[in-house]
């Protein structure tokens, strides 16, 4: 009765990684219980999802390693694999809040979010490069645009680009306070998206720096982010706050492949109460003030929410 904080389905996003194929469902090594699914497989789980109470998803795709290079140019294919799946899910399941993630590094030959220029990564051509991306999902039907790159600047081109074709409609989450962590190796297992060289410091954020995560966020709110996010979570708690008590619009957290892939490992040894673990980790990230939760144990939180 006195509980502050209560988590409900609705809270959830979750992340779901899509390959070529039919039939096809490959188990992530560091990741267990999670898979990179063909589109039919994706389509059944994504009803199944909706039957559950999730409303919203957050697409990646596995490009063929032979579609990458360092223009970025398969991410605004119209035949695309991340595009047909938009279209599909839609088509399944009109009322699921599709988002996808928009940044270059699944396409990218360097596993970069951007496009590499004398070993640096180009800011300004690439966020022509995610505009053009963008455009493309709005066209396949996408709901929200989900830009995880972290370039100077892109939200306002991306807002910009989608008026300018009468993408009114379409919302904008900005991932505003991305920090450089090691928490998304998993995820880069998934995609085979490792950076070939260097790191992502000189675009994701220090995680020594606090004001600079309320810098970035509001900058993002002021070039037109319907919603902005940050990431990882269970480490910064702490940003999440503040994000949350800087801004007025909807603050999303999320709890990343790294953060799964310990709970997982922990429990897999008999070290942690893997259900436990999974509730006080959703719960404290909401309780810090995040209004939605992008996880990849959504699926479980509502199955643990119904007592089952
Ligand atoms: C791509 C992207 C990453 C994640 C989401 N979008 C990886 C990265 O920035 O290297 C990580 C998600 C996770 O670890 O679960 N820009």
């Amino acid at each position: 009765m006195v509980a502050e904080t209560t988590l409900t389905p609705a809270d959830f996003i979750l992340p779901i990684f899509v390959d070529e194929g039919t039939n096809v469902e490959h188990e992530i090594p560091s990741m267990p219980g999670q898979y990179r699914r063909s589109l039919d497989l994706t389509i059944k789980e994504v009803k199944e999802i909706w039957s559950m109470g999730i409303k919203s998803v957050d697409i990646f795709i596995k490009c063929s390693d032979n579609l990458k290079d360092n223009t970025g140019k398969e991410a605004w294919n119209p035949d695309g694999l991340m595009q047909r799946t938009i279209k599909a899910i839609k088509d399944a399941v009109p009322e699921m809040v599709v988002m996808t993630d928009v940044a270059l590094d699944p396409y990218s030959i360097y596993g970069h979010d951007g496009i590499v220029k004398d070993g640096e990564i180009a800011n300004d051509e690439t966020v022509e490069a995610l505009v053009k991306m963008s455009i493309s999902h709005a066209e396949a039907g996408v709901d929200i645009i989900a830009p995880s790159d972290m370039m100077d600047g892109r939200i306002a081109a991306l807002r910009a680009g989608l008026e300018e074709h009468n993408f009114t409609k379409v919302g904008i989450m900005a991932y505003s306070a991305k920090y450089a962590s090691c928490f998304y190796g998993p995820f880069r297992d998934a995609l085979d998206s490792a950076p070939g060289f260097g790191d992502k410091k000189t675009y994701q954020m220090d995680y020594a720096n606090r004001r600079e995560a309320i810098k970035e966020t509001l900058m993002d709110v002021e070039e037109g982010a319907d919603i902005v996010m940050v990431k990882p979570a269970m480490a910064y708690l702490d940003i999440i706050r503040e994000v949350k008590n800087a801004v007025d619009i909807p603050v999303s957290a999320y709890h990343v492949s790294g953060e799964y892939a310990m709970i997982k490992a922990a429990a897999k040894m008999g070290w942690l109460d893997e259900n436990k673990a999974i509730l006080e980790s959703l719960t404290s990230i909401k309780r810090a003030g995040a209004d939605l939760i992008a996880t990849y144990f959504a699926k479980d939180a509502v199955r643990l929410l119904n007592g089952l």
